[in-house]
């Protein structure tokens, strides 16, 4: 079977997604029956081999090389590692039903459904599951930096969150009532939507969600503890000096919590039919209330990403859950 590992992607988590390719490599080198190729999607949209050469992403469902077509390769199937734009948005997977090519994780509607905070939301509200409190705003003029001076007023401090971004891009805590009108400007340069949410005070938890032998598996959640004069921001997470730790089993939850937060888990993965993987991020506040936080359907494989270490937790081997995926995928 031949693997197309493709990686990068044009959007800001562009190097994010280099780090988690890293674990599918050594994830995939111990799968002997899988040929695999890695490809990175540069930011200029050009596939490029692991030898610097450029290629296509063919209707033939091959990688054709341009240099050198003797080098042309089939595909049988892609894992598009590949966090924010084109992956988690559902754009490369819609080229691939397009062309027929069988890959990874969820499908184009299902990516795009979760990515964008706005039809995230509309969706767990839909399937009658908890979220943050939050004003849609779709431009920025001083209608909606009046309404988000309202919504400071009544909630104390607001998240500004551009709509359509992850890892904490164009994501902003907002303090200082002054600041809001920089911060909305801010905020849209990354989306033409923005959501302006009540700032919970909560436990962050996250879910391993995946299927695995063609059952849905919801894992204990995992908790991410933050400075708590921070929160959980692109550089918390990323950076070598991160103050941020996580726990991939989190302590002191009560049975109830913890049976409403895996229920919550599969009810929105089948409710938005995600496939294969996505990590759920929840709160959990001082009174008690879990909220829905968001979806992630190409959660991040770097050394600090959760996904790997609550699916071993939970007791499977990534490379066997791969193994799983890829053939029912193929057939
Ligand atoms: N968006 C980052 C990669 C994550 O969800 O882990
Ligand atoms: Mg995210």
């Amino acid at each position: 079977i031949n693997v197309l590992l493709l990686c990068g992607g044009g959007g800001a988590e562009h190097d994010i997604s280099l780090l988690s390719a890293k674990f599918f490599e050594t994830t995939l080198e111990n799968i002997p029956e899988y040929q695999v190729q890695k490809v990175e999607l540069n930011k200029q949209g050009q596939y490029i081999t692991s030898d610097g050469e450029i290629c296509e992403l063919t209707g033939e469902r091959q990688l054709r090389h341009v240099a050198e077509p003797s080098k042309n390769w089939p595909i049988d199937f892609v894992i598009p590692c590949i966090h924010g734009y084109p992956g988690e948005t559902g754009d490369i997977q819609s080229y691939f039903e397009l062309i027929g090519l069988p890959y990874f994780g969820c499908d184009a509607e299902a990516s795009r459904n979760s990515f964008n905070k706005v039809t995230a939301k509309m969706w767990f509200s839909a399937l009658g599951i908890p979220n943050t409190p939050y004003l849609f705003l779709h431009q920025l003029d001083d209608q909606a930096i009046s309404e988000t001076q309202a919504a400071f007023d009544k909630w104390g401090s607001v998240f500004v969150k551009a709509a359509s971004q992850g890892s904490s891009v164009g994501c902003y805590k907002v303090d200082n009532r002054d600041d809001i009108a920089n911060v909305l400007k801010d905020a849209f340069k990354y989306s033409p939507y923005v959501v302006v949410e009540k700032t919970i005070v909560a436990r962050e938890l996250e879910v391993a969600a995946y299927e695995y032998q063609g059952e849905v598996i919801a894992s204990k959640p995992g908790e991410i503890i933050c400075d708590s004069n921070s929160f959980y921001t692109f550089d918390e997470k990323y950076a070598a000096d991160s103050k941020a730790s996580t726990k991939v089993e989190a302590d002191n939850l009560t049975a109830e919590q913890l049976a409403k937060i895996q229920a919550y888990s599969i009810k929105a993965f089948k409710g938005m039919k995600l496939r294969h993987l996505s990590r759920i991020d929840f709160f959990l506040t001082e009174d008690g209330e879990i909220l829905l936080n968001e979806i992630n359907t190409f959660p991040g494989s770097t050394p600090i990403s959760m996904f790997p270490k609550m699916l071993a937790h939970n007791g499977h081997d990534y490379g066997e859950f791969l193994k799983d995926a890829v053939t029912r995928a193929l057939n």
